[in-house]
């Protein structure tokens, strides 16, 4: 059985604390990657239409025999389907490429303030129709500003279950993880280890050493001791393991307190900056 913790969405959906994402992941490599992380453990996987390996995840799951009910699927909404008619039809390609009649979450994968005239108030509401039929059993949003979370409260009647935005030593993120904290919006934590960058920070090797851990246990348990929600990366199986291997050690305030002070602000994302980012693949 797993260590790993649940967290109870305001929708009352619970969704493990700790997941395995595979952006990046070549789907010729995923079907393999996500057998590896669901033998060691993991019972939630995180994809998005714009990864291209949805297919790969649903065989995944199929092949390793366990049941669909025993894992928690997010997906997201590409950035070229916002307009209702073309979201409904990326959903249905979402459930027929995972070969399930329904996902844990869905996601709009980013805002896109400067595409669609700002509209991402109509793609909420057809993900809330998702969400009312039951295919999509809970509904949230990625990558949201303070701003665009304040008009989806004014204008819709459905708070976003989650939201996942970029957060990890180097952009703590603070100001939009303190909006859903108090709007009780779950953070989820993307690039949790920055994609590696913060591993070689003395700070963390530091505290690494002296808790007899490596540097991404130690910024892993800093997310998870902060309440957030991650799904580390990786292709190689071991750190696939050492991912997973967070439940037997704790951090102390001043450890968290001084890895949160290596905060960038700005300057620390690794990723876009939502309110700018208008990408829409070809
Ligand atoms: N919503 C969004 O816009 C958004 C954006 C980005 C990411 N995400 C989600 O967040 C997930 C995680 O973010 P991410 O993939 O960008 O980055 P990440 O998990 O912060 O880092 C992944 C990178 O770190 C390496 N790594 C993993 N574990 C390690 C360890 N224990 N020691 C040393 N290196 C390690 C991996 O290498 P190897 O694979 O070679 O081992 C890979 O290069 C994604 O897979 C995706 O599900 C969402």
């Amino acid at each position: 059985m797993s260590a790993v913790p649940t967290v109870t969405l305001r929708d009352g959906a619970s969704i493990p604390q700790l997941g395995f994402g595979v952006f990046q992941i070549k789907p010729a490599d995923t079907e393999k990657a996500v057998i590896t992380a669901l033998e060691v453990g993991y019972r939630h996987l995180d994809t998005a239409q714009m990864y291209g390996n949805e297919k790969e995840v649903g065989d995944a799951i199929r092949a390793s025999g366990l049941g669909r009910e025993q894992v928690f699927v997010t997906s997201k909404l590409n950035n070229g389907f916002h307009r209702p008619d073309d979201a409904r039809r990326a959903f249905e390609g979402t459930l027929a490429a995972l070969g399930s009649d329904y996902v844990d979450l869905f996601l709009i994968h980013w805002p896109l303030p400067t595409r669609y005239d700002g509209d991402f108030v109509s793609t909420w509401r057809t993900l809330e129709e998702f969400n009312a039929d039951g295919r999509a059993r809970s509904i949230g949003v990625s990558n949201f500003q303070i701003a665009h979370l304040e008009r989806l409260a004014a204008e819709t009647d459905t708070v976003p279950a989650v939201n996942q935005i970029e957060v990890h030593p180097y952009l703590t993120n603070e100001a939009v993880r303190a909006y859903c904290i108090e709007h009780r919006i779950h953070v989820e934590a993307w690039s949790p280890i920055a994609q590696g960058q913060v591993l070689n920070d003395q700070v963390i090797i530091d505290i690494a050493q002296r808790v007899n851990r490596t540097p991404a246990q130690v910024v892993l348990r800093w997310h998870l001791q902060r309440g957030d929600i991650v799904f580390p990366k990786s292709t190689t199986p071991s750190r696939v393991q050492e991912n997973f291997e967070l439940f037997d050690f704790e951090l102390t305030d001043a450890d968290l307190a001084t890895i949160a002070g290596l905060d960038r602000g700005e300057n620390g994302r690794t990723g876009p900056n939502p309110d700018a980012f208008d990408y829409i693949p070809g």
